[in-house]
């Protein structure tokens, strides 16, 4: 029997290998984390992370070849392949600090395999890495591996939070990069054979190690960078009478652009775009390669204007002054259908809105009162860093509540600030709502959900991404 052993169960190793486990009856996997809560919680009926789909998969295995635990050495000794997903976050300090992959983590991993390795084993790095990073694990792994021989392949994650299973029972592909000598040849085709009960052989993609390693950095910027040009044409059609949904529909049509991820927003969020932009622009300013580096720089720098754009047009509409008025922020989580806030652009918004003293009262059917203090106390990339982890400052305390209720949360409210994409908010009596808010009401919609020509009408004013402005905005009278 294959046994798979995965380090880091988090919200790439969790889905991942319950998938693995649930199409391969015959393998038995470990998912090994050194965070107790964690562990506890994959063993309990409250999963640690909201994702559709996923209790009814766990549920299907756990207990029978899908394991979840804090006994991180047995189990990866007793693993022919052992799959590396812990967290791979921007550096803090020090060298390439705020660009930076921070490989911590993975190096400890990697020294933890070698100290505790007795069989040879195949090491999948399934974190997202900096091109090479195969080559330092390989040292690290076979200098301190007393005789024993490891393979290192890379196996990226193309999942997305919110639809991981279904991702992962029907991937666009799957990529395993490896040596292309025989014993590396063999530890591709032992991965392949793993994945190949499920996904058809013309979606599994074998390349050598580095192709695989910059694909991953790659496609998120590809991705990324459709959203900073369709939230760059935002602006322009916000100045123009241009309406963003038209023109991303117009573009998407032609079949070499395809519509896909062409949705204007408040901006881009998660823990992976921003964070393997930074690392590619870094590896690509250690190569000597400044102006490959500056371009893909603008996509993080478009990201960073847009919600900054976004916290202007509030504060401009409502005369200039937000402070100590009530404003509701519908959606904290990155985007909707999951509880995940890693660099949601609601954290950028709140903090602009409070740095400019607005009263804010937050309702996110999937994200906790504690999370939402927490991430607003924060300073920019340390949510990654467990260790950095600080009680919420005063200030986040006094100026936020956090309820339960979208109606709760928008009564006497002067403006409301639609920051996650969340099914329910299209559906909101907003009449109703409107009759319990402070008037002038706003609504500042940052992901283009509601009927604006609705809202208009009922009496809001309504300023949406990327959309023809009202009379307000023009700086007439209704
Ligand atoms: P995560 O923070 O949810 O999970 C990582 C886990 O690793 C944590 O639970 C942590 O406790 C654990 N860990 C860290 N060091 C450890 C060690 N030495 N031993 C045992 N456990 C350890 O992160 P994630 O979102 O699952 O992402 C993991 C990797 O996958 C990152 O490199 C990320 O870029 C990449 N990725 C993430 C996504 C996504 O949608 N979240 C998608 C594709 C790729
Ligand atoms: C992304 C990649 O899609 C996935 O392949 C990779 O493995 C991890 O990073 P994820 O961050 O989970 O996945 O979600 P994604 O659907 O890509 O959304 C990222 C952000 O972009 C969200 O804040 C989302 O709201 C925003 N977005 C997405 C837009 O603003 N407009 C769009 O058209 C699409």
């Amino acid at each position: 029997m294959v046994k798979i052993c995965c380090i880091g169960a988090g919200y790439v190793g969790g889905p991942t290998m319950a998938v693995i486990a649930l199409k391969c009856p015959e393998i038995e996997v470990a998912v090994v984390d050194i965070s107790v809560p964690r562990i506890n919680a994959w063993n309990s009926d409250q999963l640690p992370i909201f994702e559709p789909g996923l209790d009814e998969v766990v549920k299907q295995c756990r207990g029978k070849n899908l394991f979840f635990s804090t006994d991180v050495e047995k189990h990866v000794s007793e693993a022919d392949i052992v799959f590396v997903s812990v967290n791979t976050p921007t550096k803090t300090c020090g060298l390439g600090a705020g660009k930076a992959a921070d490989l911590t983590y993975w190096e400890s991993a990697a020294r933890m395999i070698a100290d505790v390795s007795k069989s040879s084993k195949i090491v999948v790095e399934k974190s997202t890495v900096p091109v090479k990073t195969a080559e330092a694990i390989e040292k690290i792994l076979t200098h301190n591996s007393k005789g024993i021989s490891f393979q290192i392949l890379s196996n990226p994650e193309f999942l997305a939070e919110g639809t991981a299973i279904i991702n992962l029972l029907n991937p666009d592909r799957v990529l395993i990069g490896g040596r292309e000598t025989l014993k590396g040849k063999e530890a591709i085709q032992m991965l392949e054979d793993v994945y190949a009960h499920w996904v058809p052989k013309d979606r599994i993609i074998c390349t050598n190690l580095w192709s695989a390693e910059l694909s991953k950095l790659a496609a998120n910027a590809f991705l990324a960078q459709r959203i900073s040009s369709v939230n760059a044409m935002s602006a322009l059609c916000e100045a123009t009478g241009a309406d963003i949904t038209q023109v991303s529909y117009a573009v998407g049509k032609d079949a070499r652009i395809g519509p896909k991820f062409l949705n204007a927003s408040v901006g881009f969020g998660g823990s992976c775009f921003q964070k393997d932009i930074l690392n590619l622009v870094y590896i690509c300013e250690c190569n000597g390669l400044p102006v490959v580096a500056n371009y893909w720089k603008q996509v993080i720098k478009l990201n960073d204007y847009q919600k900054t754009r976004f916290v202007n047009q509030v504060v401009s509409s409502m005369f200039n002054t937000v402070a100590d008025k009530k404003i509701t922020v519908l959606g904290f989580a990155f985007k909707k259908d999951t509880g995940d806030t890693r660099e949601s652009p609601a954290i950028d918004v709140c903090k602009g809105l409070l740095g400019d003293k607005a009263q804010l009262s937050i309702y996110d059917p999937q994200v906790s009162e504690d999370q939402i203090k927490r991430d607003l106390s924060m300073s920019k990339f340390d949510w990654d860093h467990p260790a950095h982890l600080q009680p919420p400052s005063p200030i986040a305390i006094e100026k936020v509540r956090v309820v339960r209720d979208a109606y709760e949360a928008t009564k006497d409210a002067h403006a409301l600030c639609i920051l996650t994409e969340w099914e329910e908010f299209r559906t909101l009596d907003y009449k109703r709502i409107y009759e319990n808010m402070q008037k002038p009401a706003f609504v500042f919609d940052g992901r283009n959900i509601v009927n604006v020509k609705r809202l208009r009408k009922i009496g809001f004013i309504v300023y949406s991404i990327g959309k023809p402005l009202d009379a307000w905005h023009h700086g007439k009278p209704e």
